[in-house]
């Protein structure tokens, strides 16, 4: 925060970035109020906010492809900025392969390469082979790498300078560099520019399933395991959305989905790791094997923090350990109207919007409060932590710090992964993994145009359909390196009804229609900066089932989430052959059984009535017979 700021300077340098207006109640303001909007405009870097709003605006319209702008040869140029963060890592990277036999095959190595020459080389080609195979049948076509280097081959211009060809686009929004002004793009909606040809489908080559590699999968999970074990492995959950399309305010994990127990999605995560630990500890840590630890970074925003943490301590962090959940928060942005000037929310304060799950990466290096000065990439290093699983709160599914995902990623010398799973129809509501502009990246259904949305392959299945599931892998080496290219990424647009107020009478407005814009960054926008991303297709009945909408939706709601939650787990008792009656719900606790292991007691068991297992004594379970 700025100490105390000055009303002139302040109101000559909004007025140079052409945003005087956000002083236009200030002489009316009590004292208070006064300071409180001066220091507002004194923590904000409104230069920035003009320069992001370009940005995205010119994203958005096509005048240069929105997908991976800054690995275009001319953005090279001109910043040399992305030129040197990229031949510094894949200098690095060279350095790993040395070290570690094959690790990073490129696309274009993949089949020439010349005949391995190690041990460890030949038993990765091999697995190479098994998996473009078994991942050819089931999402992709072709066969190629099973790591993808990302290859910049568009000469187009940068987004982060005006120097586009007017040609690209008939509306241009520009900061004159001599003022520093904004000239203001027209409001009416952009022009439809097809960047159709800009996307990809995902190669064959650079991801796995687990849906036809039992023998791998087993291998992966056990290596993801040891890395528990090791307590190398972090979760980072995303919980800073507000659930609006929930209809709700309240932060998302705090949501009971109805089931049996009343766990709400806090609960399940939190004992998923506690389980998991357990497992590791068991399975792979030896005789002696100590505890291993799951440390559970929590991302929350400003409209989620308070409530976040409360509930925690409420529940007394769910069994974990406290010093073991770590909040942080992630940043804001001011919401503009759709010529860029920042809205106020009222007459002395501006109105702001979380930045995005994409925000996660500035707030990484943040102190995680004003009263703690830790940061979440010290703690990760200070813990020796290697690998983090980053994860979506509202599947009820997911597998957190799922051992198959770390493992396969770990195994893949990969420094980034994404977990994915088919996607069912062109209109579903997810994004998908695809090649943008020649590097990876995340298509968002709201970006996919329909005829990509609905283009089939020779099998006959969507040619789009690797959906990103809001699950994410990095090495921590990885993690510390976004910083250098952070200032790079996109942002995009998210048009919404901003309560603000009227300029001339300072009357608090709340529009039927959306009435301005939120700027976010998107959590995979890294992906077209990784030198080696690793994608894993898993199953959907057993890994994702988000909760999005409100009750009695058609999809993605509450009653959704149960049932998919409570048909796993009785798919998992008959597993073993055990059975539950007609018409009774049984929940087995995450406690019990991470993914289905460890039910084997449950054999020949019937259950009569249904309700929540906590646990598989018999005396337990004589509540249920
Ligand atoms: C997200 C993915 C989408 C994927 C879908 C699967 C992104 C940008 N999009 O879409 O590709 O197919 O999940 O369910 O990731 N969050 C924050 N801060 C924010 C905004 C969101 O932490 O400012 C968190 C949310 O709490 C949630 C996650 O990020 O855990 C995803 O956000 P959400 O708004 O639900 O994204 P979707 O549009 O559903």
């Amino acid at each position: 925060m700025s100490s105390s700021p000055s009303y002139e300077a302040l109101k000559a340098r909004y007025e140079a970035a052409n945003q005087g207006h956000l002083l236009s109640f200030y002489s009316s303001l009590p004292p208070s109020d006064q300071a409180s909007l001066l220091q507002q405009l004194a923590d904000l870097d409104v230069e920035r906010v003009n320069r992001i709003y370009v940005k995205a605006i010119e994203s958005e319209q096509g005048i240069t492809p929105k997908n991976s702008p800054r690995l275009k040869k001319t953005t090279l140029v001109e910043t040399g900025t992305l030129e040197r963060v990229r031949r510094e890592r894949s200098e690095s990277l060279s350095e790993r392969e040395l070290e570690g036999g094959v690790n990073a095959l490129s696309f274009s190595e993949f089949g020439t390469k010349s005949t391995p020459t190690t041990t460890t080389e030949e038993s990765v080609v091999v697995q190479v082979k098994e998996v473009a195979e078994s991942f050819g049948a089931k999402l992709l076509n072709g066969v190629g790498a099973l790591v993808g280097t990302i290859t910049g081959t568009s000469s187009s211009s940068s987004p982060a300078t005006n120097n586009h060809s007017s040609s690209s686009s008939p509306v241009k929004a520009t900061i004159d560099e001599s003022n520093g002004l904004l000239t203001t793009p027209s409001p009416t909606p952009p022009p439809h520019v097809d960047e159709s040809d800009d996307i990809e489908p995902l190669p064959a080559s650079c991801a796995a399933s687990v849906l036809t590699s039992p023998s791998l999968t087993a291998s992966w999970r056990t290596t993801g395991l040891e890395a528990i074990a090791q307590s190398q492995v972090a979760v980072l959950l995303m919980a800073g959305g507000q659930g609006t399309r929930l209809g709700s305010s309240a932060p998302k994990g705090c949501f009971d989905i109805g089931l049996p127990s009343s766990k709400t999605l806090f609960q399940y995560q939190a004992e998923r790791i506690r389980r998991l630990e357990e497992v590791a500890r068991k399975e792979v840590g030896g005789e002696k094997g100590k505890k291993a630890t799951i440390t559970w970074f929590v991302m929350t925003s400003g409209p989620t923090r308070v409530e976040t943490e409360a509930f925690f301590r409420e529940k007394n962090f769910f069994g974990l350990q406290e010093k073991d959940v770590i909040f942080f928060e992630q940043g804001v942005l001011p919401c503009l109207s759709e010529s860029g000037k920042i809205l106020l929310s009222s007459t002395s304060s501006i109105a702001l919007a979380p930045d995005g799950n994409g925000g996660v990466y500035s707030a990484l290096r943040r102190p995680l409060s004003p009263t703690d000065s830790r940061t979440v990439v010290g703690i990760i290093a200070e813990r020796k932590i290697e690998y983090i699983h980053a994860y979506g709160v509202d599947n009820c599914l997911v597998r957190v710090a799922d051992p198959t995902f770390v493992g396969y990623c770990i195994t893949q010398k990969a420094e980034c992964g994404a977990k994915v799973v088919p996607k069912t129809v062109p209109t579903e509501s997810v994004g998908v993994v695809a090649r943008k502009g020649g590097a990876f990246g995340v298509v968002e259904y709201t970006e996919l145009p329909k005829a990509k949305a609905e283009q089939r392959d020779a099998n006959g299945e969507l040619s789009f359909r690797a959906a990103n599931i809001a699950n994410h892998f990095y090495t921590t080496t990885f993690l510390n390196e976004i910083d250098s290219f952070e200032p790079l990424m996109a942002f995009h647009i998210a048009r919404k009804k901003i309560p603000t107020v009227d300029l001339e009478t300072g009357a608090a407005l709340a529009p039927s229609s959306p009435n301005g814009m939120k700027l976010e960054m998107f959590v995979f926008d890294v992906f077209p900066f990784t030198e080696t991303l690793a994608v894993l297709e898993v199953e959907r009945v057993e890994e994702f089932s988000p909760l999005k909408n409100g009750k009695g939706s058609s999809s993605d709601n509450q009653e959704t989430s149960r049932r998919d939650l409570l048909a796993q787990q009785k798919r998992w008792i008959e597993a073993v052959g055990a059975t539950v009656e007609t018409g009774e719900d049984v929940e087995i606790s995450p406690l019990v059984s991470y993914a289905g292991e460890g039910l084997e007691a449950l054999k020949g068991f019937v259950f009569k009535k249904g309700g929540a297992v906590e646990s598989l004594d018999k005396e337990a379970l004589s509540s249920f017979a």
